[in-house]
């Protein structure tokens, strides 16, 4: 089982759009998925409600029973598990952070944002998590993202290859609890959460049962960081 977390101090920039977007291509990449919101706003479970019974499977908990949480997702056989998380909530991040093998943090080419890097970082340093940054609401042109980019590099992450744009197709299936890739399965933003999701490289082992269509890890991405500590406790990738 792969437990990606999505954490990012700063409000509104992207978790619930990319855990939403990153569950659902799971899902459709043949894996048992659960959704799991500890967010108290709930937003990312809402949207998903609009489904009906329709996979991934959705669940809202209480930070404090994260690991309950995770080990009962373990149980039941779930192949990824992708936990939402609120802005500005240290203790809630820490608690997913822990039991993530990877953070996937989005940050929006803003100085604002920027700001706060550095408390999402040591959130996922002291928890000693790979931990992965990826551009999200990138415009079309004009702004200037190296800045952001050197900002985070300078501190030693990784930031992922693959960049979201700003598009309405990120947003609008939303009103029916659907996701770019199934709306406008043509569309870039179909195709940025498709590389998105490759550079998680969620090994092998974790999609193996999947059978003949499995999905083949591609070279989109940078892989997350990982601290020796951090290597000593992975296995093939995976939390041990
Ligand atoms: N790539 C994108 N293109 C267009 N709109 C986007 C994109 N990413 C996010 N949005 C929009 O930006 C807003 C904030 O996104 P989202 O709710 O995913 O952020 P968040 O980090 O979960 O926010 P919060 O911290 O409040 O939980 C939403 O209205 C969402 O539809
Ligand atoms: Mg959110």
């Amino acid at each position: 089982m792969f437990v990606l977390a999505l954490v990012a101090q700063k409000g509104g920039s992207g978790k619930s759009t990319m855990a939403i977007h990153l569950a659902v291509e799971g899902h459709r990449r043949g894996m048992k998925t659960l959704l799991v919101d500890i967010d108290t706003q709930a937003s990312a479970a809402k949207i998903m409600d609009r489904r009906g019974e329709d996979p991934p499977d959705v669940t809202t908990e209480a930070a404090g029973r994260l690991e309950k949480a995770i080990e009962a997702a373990r149980s039941a056989g779930y192949d990824f598990v992708v936990v939402d998380t609120a802005p500005q909530a240290d203790r809630a991040a820490a608690q997913a952070a822990k039991v993530a093998n990877l953070v996937l943090s989005p940050v929006q080419p803003s100085i604002v944002d920027l700001d706060a890097v550095d408390a999402t970082i040591d959130v996922c340093k002291l928890a000693n998590v790979p931990m992965m940054f990826a551009l999200n609401r990138v415009p079309a042109q004009g702004q200037e993202i190296a800045g952001t980019l050197d900002a985070i590099r300078k501190r030693g992450m990784q930031v992922s290859n693959v960049r979201w744009g700003e598009r309405k197709a990120f947003r609008y299936p939303f009103m029916k609890g659907l996701t770019a890739q199934e709306v406008e399965p043509g569309s870039k933003a179909a195709s940025e959460v498709k590389n998105l999701f490759d550079a998680l490289r969620i090994p092998a082992s974790t999609q193996a049962h999947i059978g003949a269509g499995a999905h083949v890890l591609m070279e989109t991405g940078a892989p997350a960081r990982r601290s020796a500590s951090a290597q000593a406790r992975m296995k093939d990738g995976v939390k041990v």
